[in-house]
């Protein structure tokens, strides 16, 4: 008899996405002519960067002809992609990254989800709450945790993100394994000083634990205090993995084209208490599960950091940096406390009552769609998060739609 993991009886239903998009769907049955405006999932709208383009095109030309045909490319990502990255996102920034220590992938959502494979069954998860649900479900899967109780699952340390600490938790006060952080966050839009990841990532070498450092939103950082990376920190190469996208920087979502960084340096112990190489591990894990993303795709983000690719990309961010810095200011207009909305493309917003009521109401009676801050954990319950991901037109309307709608 073949049988289930009986671990997938634990999570939700549906994944919090393809829960909106159904609810959406039948409401937009009910009332065809109803225009929806969506300001959930954080897809992005605008085309392309020329440069990308340009770039895609010719790598497709180039499959044309057998003189540069390539089949197979290497599954860690071509030489080109991996050194650009080194460059430009590192060792710009003063962070001594090198272009093996890069694991070129098809998404950050993979990657977040599936670096957990790597631990051991029993190590001890601190979670943030809210949170990108990906690092909850995939962790739920293996099996490291109990049924939900209250919406949460029990053998998870969850670290409350809240008003009072900025949306930057604590540090443990109990021992635990593997932390995932996210900053610029997602759902809340908040951002961590320099201070504070230097907090975790002494805890985490004190602890000998790794961080699981979420930095798919570095992109949308402005402040030019705030670090992008977790390795402009001292000691991180030693604790923490980074996570980064081509998505939300440039216009992937469709492309599918991410990074995932894991130092060399970076160790994590056997049973008999010896340290391994978590780069070998990964690699292992890359190469056998994964064949690489196409050549095509890695040479549209090649295009990224280059002379042309840089300032568009920019211009791209800055547009929907104004579609944020539009939505904050709206909603502080209604009267509603926010967060986020600048150094990021997320508003976290206080909705002062049950967040898939206010979700409901948005969509009934403004056509716009958020995302409810509960499915993204307990602490997200009375909230919403907007996400500026959309034409200025269409944020323009939604905020004189929720505005009439919140009278
Ligand atoms: C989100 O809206 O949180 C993201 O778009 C989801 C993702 O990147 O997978």
């Amino acid at each position: 008899m073949i049988r289930i993991n009986s671990n997938y009886q634990k999570l939700q239903a549906n994944y919090l996405f393809a829960d909106i998009a159904r609810r959406v769907r039948a409401f937009q049955a009910e009332h065809p002519e109803r225009e929806i405006i969506r300001l959930g999932i954080g897809d992005v709208t605008r085309a392309l960067p020329p440069a990308c383009i340009a770039a895609m095109h010719k790598a497709a030309d180039e499959l044309a002809s057998e003189a540069t045909f390539r089949g197979y490319g290497p599954e860690q990502g071509y030489d080109f992609l991996r050194e650009a990255i080194a460059e430009h996102d590192f060792r710009a920034r003063g962070a001594d990254i090198s272009a093996d220590e890069i694991f070129v992938s098809d998404g950050a959502k993979c990657d977040t989800g599936n670096i957990q494979e790597l631990f051991a069954q029993d190590v001890r998860v601190a979670i943030p709450d809210p949170v990108y649900p990906v690092y909850v479900d995939t962790n739920v899967m293996a099996g490291r945790t109990g049924a939900a109780q209250d919406g949460r699952y029990p053998g998870f340390t969850y670290l409350d993100c809240t008003a009072a600490n900025g949306y930057v938790p604590a540090l443990p006060t109990q021992d635990v394994d593997l932390i995932y952080l996210c900053f610029p966050n997602n759902p809340t839009g908040a951002t961590a000083t320099r201070e504070q990841l230097q907090a975790w990532v002494d805890w985490a070498r004190a602890h000998r634990a790794l961080i699981l450092f979420d930095a798919a939103y570095e992109a949308f950082i402005r402040d030019e205090r705030l670090p992008h990376s977790i390795y402009e920190i001292a000691g991180a190469k030693e604790v923490a993995i980074e996570f980064r996208s081509f998505s939300k920087t440039a216009g992937f979502t469709g492309v599918r084209c991410a990074y995932t960084v894991v130092p060399e340096a970076c160790m994590a112990w056997d049973e008999a208490g010896k340290p391994v190489s978590v780069r070998d591990l990964w690699s292992r894990r890359h190469t056998t599960k994964f064949n690489g993303v196409s050549y095509p795709v890695q040479r549209a983000a090649e295009a990224v950091y280059s002379a042309e690719g840089r300032p568009q990309v920019r211009e791209l961010i800055d547009f929907y940096l104004n579609n944020a810095a539009y939505i904050r200011q709206a909603l502080q207009g209604m009267g509603l406390a926010c967060t986020g909305g600048d150094n990021s493309p997320y508003i976290w917003v206080d909705a002062g009552r049950d967040s898939w009521e206010f979700f409901d109401l948005l969509l009934r009676e403004a056509g716009v769609v958020c995302t409810p801050g509960v499915g993204f954990g307990h602490c997200g319950e009375k909230h919403i998060r907007i996400s500026a991901f959309n034409s200025f037109e269409n944020v323009r309307t939604a905020m004189q739609r929720m505005a009439d709608a919140l009278k």
